[in-house]
């Protein structure tokens, strides 16, 4: 089963902790290519302080790596996000409309830091709604108001209008054993809209397509295709809201 759609991944070179050079975003894109996606969104981080990327810096980037890869065989489609850290300057790009939305420009990637949901989220991803945003919530297994209680976590995300988005390497202990946990606890709910490789390096790739085989082994075929396939998809497209609202 091929056709994956990964919403998540670093091969952006040199613009954070991602690859560093061409030659490496070269052999990642090849690597998930290899085990079955045919589209990998780039989803550098713009966290203020870390990782000061403009969405301007970011485009820049962007174009030049495609011009270099130009030609280049057995690449998947490419295309540009980014994973936005859900602080007060991020939301305030975010809601004037000059974050780094997905595909069809709906849907919106933000990851928080790990101990802690953010203050006021409900208000703040209701204003994003208000603006026909949707958010995309990176790696919930790893946040741990999730480790608690995933089932609630998930649940009150979901009123507030976010999306979940699998890390598949979860699944195969990556991040430790509270996040494995916890990612199988929410597929066991359903909770998950799609999965991504959260790739950072090419050997990552390896443990994605390894993670892909897990998630088959608890899920199922049906699962894998929702969350590598049409789930992704329907995220590009701008096409959640029928499904949540
Ligand atoms: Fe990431």
């Amino acid at each position: 089963m091929h056709g994956y759609v990964d919403l998540h991944c670093h091969y952006l070179p040199a613009v954070d902790d991602g690859v560093r050079t061409e030659q490496d975003a070269l052999a990642l894109l090849r690597g998930l290519r290899a085990v079955g996606f045919d589209h990998v969104v780039a989803t550098p981080h713009i966290r203020p302080a870390m990782f000061d990327n403009s969405p301007e810096q970011l485009r820049a980037s962007f174009a030049a790596l495609r011009e270099q890869f130009a030609g280049e065989a057995d690449l998947p489609e490419t295309s540009l996000a980014a994973e936005h850290f859900f602080d007060d300057v991020v939301y305030g790009l975010l809601v004037r409309g000059e974050g780094l939305a997905y595909g069809a420009g709906r849907t919106v990637l933000v990851e928080f830091a790990y101990e802690r949901l953010p203050l006021g989220l409900k208000e703040r991803f209701f204003d994003l709604r208000m603006k026909r945003l949707r958010p995309v919530v990176a790696h919930p297994e790893r946040y741990e108001p999730f480790w608690r209680k995933p089932a609630e976590a998930a649940e009150s995300m979901r009123r507030a209008g976010g999306v979940l988005l699998l890390d598949l390497a979860a699944l195969v202990g990556k991040y430790g054993s509270k996040a494995q946990r916890t990612a199988e606890a929410l597929l066991e709910e359903q909770a998950y809209y799609a999965a991504c490789s959260d790739a950072h390096r090419p050997a990552d790739a390896d443990d994605v397509g390894r993670s892909i085989e897990r998630l088959r082994a608890i899920s199922g075929d049906d699962e894998v295709r929702r969350l590598l396939i049409t789930g992704p998809q329907q995220i590009l497209a701008g096409k959640v809201f029928d499904a949540f609202d």
